[in-house]
């Protein structure tokens, strides 16, 4: 089969690269002349483990090819995938102008029978509105040509996504007719051969599916951290909590760990966007609004730390490392990162900055660079060479992303070299007894 992914993100580049894998002829089409120029050599715009070699493998059998151009790709394939951005408006809400452009293009172009999937995370109606805007198009023409819409939301999580799409734990489809489920079924059955777990409902169904999956994972997250900041005024441990919990099999084992909130493409945009979806119909999420809510004052959560320790008003002038910048482990995506929170809320108390991460430190500079944080405090920013480097001399240590090799660190070394013995720990990854019988003053979060 041949099929058009169109964006090159995350999840284009990812299913893409997948689906060669499986077999099937993709060309991924992205208006970004560089990036498409670069990935036809085989160089990746982000950092995703084993999505590289995947790439290059596929294109040299090939299997994946790259174009700026939709309207010469798209007769040749029997199905468009749709996975350009959808990023926050102003106000919250997904700005879908990439989404109705491919739309247009199609409507504008195609000269026989395609299946359109939106895999973008969109806002219910979408699918309905990108098969207006086709319909409009080949009216405007005053051809018959006839088409299909879906919605087939992705869930891969970054830094695990190659695993994800291979295996999913199920495909989600939204669908209108029975070719479109015959093209999807055909698709994905390689994928889940020993056990079909695509799952065909209706479309704004599907399209449901992937905010409420976000939003509940977003909420225990939230429920969890509320859990842990009340565990450290009561003299409980939320570890234990969480352990104690999670053996209820209705509750189970999965993100419901506390640590400084969450970040990401996914999680604080589309909880965000699900409220809005909600006052567009004039009904009112209140659980998503605490949920955000939460998250956004747990990022502070290691700078309140620190005031407790230094008393307030003293904090200027302290050195503070960092360990770790992106929203999370294996990947260098720093969107909604909560090390941006901190970096601005220390730089603004008067601290100095040593940073250090295994991957992210490129992104995290841009990051910062387009932050609203005063340009003369940015010059406090030091990127250190390694984990010992950044501590040197160092006030407090933060640990804010759980890379593995923050795991066990030689702390004799980290003690020699720092000049205050704090450590708070964002994600509960060291021993509280240990630490302090190392002679740190340790913080985690709930703990
Ligand atoms: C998420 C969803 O998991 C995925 O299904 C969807 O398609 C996109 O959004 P991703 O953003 O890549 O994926 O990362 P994920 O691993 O889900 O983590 C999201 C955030 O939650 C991170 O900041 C992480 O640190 C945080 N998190 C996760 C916690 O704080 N506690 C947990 O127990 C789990």
């Amino acid at each position: 089969m041949q099929i058009a992914i169109v964006g090159t993100g995350y999840v284009g580049l990812v299913s893409g690269a997948c689906f060669a894998e499986m077999g099937v002829e993709v060309t991924c089409v992205d208006i970004d002349i560089q990036k498409i120029e670069n990935l036809k050599q085989g160089i990746i715009p982000i950092y995703e483990p084993g999505l590289d070699e995947m790439v290059i493998r596929n294109i040299k059998a090939g299997r994946l090819q790259f174009s700026t151009s939709l309207p010469e790709v798209l007769n040749d394939v029997e199905v468009v995938f749709s996975a350009v951005g959808t990023p926050p408006d102003k106000d919250g809400s997904a700005d879908l102008q990439y989404v109705y452009e491919v739309a247009r293009t199609i409507g504008r172009n195609m000269n026989k029978y395609v299946c359109v999937v939106t895999k973008s995370t969109v806002p219910v109606g979408t699918a309905y509105q990108v098969k207006t805007i086709i319909q409009e198009e080949l009216d405007k023409r005053g051809v018959n040509i006839p088409f299909d819409v879906a919605s087939n939301p992705e869930f891969l999580k970054e830094g695990d996504a190659i695993n994800d799409f291979m295996s999913p734990d199920r495909v989600v489809v939204g669908i209108e007719s029975d070719r479109t489920q015959k093209l999807m079924t055909q698709l994905y059955r390689p994928f889940l051969l020993n056990n079909f777990r695509v799952i065909f409902m209706d479309i704004p169904s599907a399209e449901m599916t992937k905010y409420a999956a976000n939003a509940m994972l977003a909420t225990r997250i939230s429920f969890m951290n509320d859990i842990a900041n009340l565990c450290e005024r009561v003299g409980a441990d939320v570890n234990m909590v969480r352990k104690g919990i999670s053996s209820d099999n209705r509750i189970g084992t999965k993100f419901l760990y506390s640590g400084i909130g969450y970040g990401g493409s996914c999680f604080p945009k589309d909880v965000r966007a699900l409220i809005k979806i909600a006052e567009k119909e004039g009904y009112t999420m209140r659980v998503l609004q605490s949920v955000d809510e939460v998250n956004e004052l747990q990022k502070e959560v290691l700078y309140t730390k620190l005031h407790t320790l230094i008393p307030n008003g003293s904090l200027s002038g302290k050195t503070v490392a960092l360990w770790g910048l992106s929203f999370k482990p294996n990947t260098d995506d720093m969107r909604e990162a909560p090390s941006l929170v901190l970096i601005r809320k220390l730089l603004n108390a008067g601290c100095s900055i040593r940073a250090f991460d295994p991957v992210a430190v490129e992104e995290a500079q841009k990051a910062i660079e387009r932050s609203n944080i005063d340009p003369a405090l940015k010059e406090r920013i030091y990127f250190a060479a390694d984990i010992y480097d950044t501590v040197n001399d160092a006030d407090a240590l933060m640990l804010v992303t759980e890379w593995k090799e923050f795991r066990m660190p030689n702390w004799d070394i980290v003690k020699k070299l720092m000049k205050n013995h704090i450590v708070l720990d964002g994600r509960n990854i060291y021993d509280k007894k240990e630490m302090s019988e190392l002679g740190f003053t340790y913080m985690g979060v709930g703990v």
